[in-house]
């Protein structure tokens, strides 16, 4: 049985859900108190309330949140489309806050890559696939034999090959997608986002578009955020957040351990964001499991904090039940932390 920190480890970045002092050095995608308040008819939406996010170089993250969780605000500012009212947001060393505008310009053309829901918005229907994936490279001013050559090496790392010379409408909306991966990456940009990929896919077409997604992480290294309202992302990624209202409330590490016989077994770990004034949310489904309201009881132990319902209950829920020494985390084999999936 690997520790938390085994599992850390392994590979999976970031510990803990708020950043701190060395994340906010070394995270290729940084936010810290990030606020953005809408104005409608003199009516105030605060779509994002002092958001703290970290992701570091390489990762394949996934953010998952209900319909107007704040998910399309916070990718559209890391798009740099937006600016944030307030608070930091930074982007492989590029503050959104105050770039101007030929920034913007180089940034969009090299830094990052996008991926949207709709395919419209993706690729340009009149062109071939080849031709799409060639227009951000032509744009940068690559050579044509180079263009074509990295075009091919593309389409191909997407299992898209045979798409090459099909116009947009001739594809399937898989395939579609997959191509629209390939737009993404295509002049080799350090963060890939992605705001609900796969909205528009069945199950399985959605499992091919995040394997091409893989596979631009694990080739190119691209850093890749994906945002959506469908849980079942977390099965494809290693790192899933989940954002409500506006913040970052909890997060799950996913690895795969093999044991001394050689059986290989899924680890989830699930954390929850603490606040800077040490605020967090207890997971929907463990606030049913002990009818959990209004008030509970808190208990500290040496290397752990106990929470117990407020009045006459007998069982505890213990923040960190097995012999782990970390506080505060939970590991189950093959369990999800489901908490905060839409609609919950
Ligand atoms: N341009 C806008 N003007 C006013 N309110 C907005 C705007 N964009 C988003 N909002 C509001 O901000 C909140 C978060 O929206 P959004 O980021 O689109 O959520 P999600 O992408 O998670 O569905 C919602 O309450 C939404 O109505
Ligand atoms: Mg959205």
């Amino acid at each position: 049985m690997s520790t938390i920190d085994d599992v850390i480890a392994a590979g999976l970045g970031v510990a803990q859900p708020r950043p701190d002092a060395s994340q906010a050095a070394t995270a290729i995608i940084y936010c810290d108190r990030l606020v953005r308040i809408f104005k409608v008819s003199g009516i105030e939406v605060q779509a994002l309330q002092g958001l703290d996010l970290a992701v570091e170089k390489g990762e394949l993250t996934g953010l998952i949140g209900a319909s107007g969780s704040g998910k399309s605000t916070l990718l559209n500012i890391l798009a740099a489309l937006d600016q944030p009212t307030g608070g930091q947001a930074r982007v492989a060393g590029h503050d959104l806050a105050t770039m101007n505008g030929q920034e913007r310009v180089a940034y969009w053309r090299s830094t990052v890559g996008f991926l949207w829901q709709q395919t419209s918005r993706n690729l340009l229907a009149h062109l071939t696939a080849a031709e799409n994936v060639a227009l951000p490279m032509r744009l940068a001013g690559l050579r044509r034999r180079e263009r074509s050559r990295r075009t091919l090496d593309i389409l191909g790392l997407l299992g898209v090959a045979d798409c090459a010379d099909k116009m947009v409408p001739q594809m399937s909306g898989g395939q579609q997608q997959r191509v629209a991966v390939g737009v993404a990456i295509a002049n080799h940009p350090e963060v890939v986002l992605a705001d609900e990929p796969t909205g528009e896919l069945d199950d399985h077409t959605a499992a091919e578009v995040f394997s091409a997604l893989r596979a631009a992480n694990a080739e190119l290294g691209a850093t890749i955020l994906v945002v959506t309202h469908d849980a079942a992302v977390s099965e494809h990624v290693n790192r899933t957040m989940a954002i409500r209202d506006g913040r970052i409330s909890s997060e799950l590490l996913r690895s795969t351990e093999i044991d001394e016989q050689g059986m290989q077994s899924h680890v989830a770990v699930q954390y929850a964001a603490l606040d800077r004034v040490g605020r967090l949310q207890l997971p929907a489904d463990y606030v049913a499991a002990l009818g959990l309201s209004e008030r509970v009881r808190l208990g500290l132990e040496p290397d752990h904090v106990t929470v117990w319902p407020g009045q006459g209950g007998a069982t505890a829920v213990d923040a960190d039940p097995g012999d782990e020494p970390e506080a505060g985390a939970e590991a189950t084999k093959e369990r999800q932390g489901d908490d905060d999936q839409p609609g919950s």
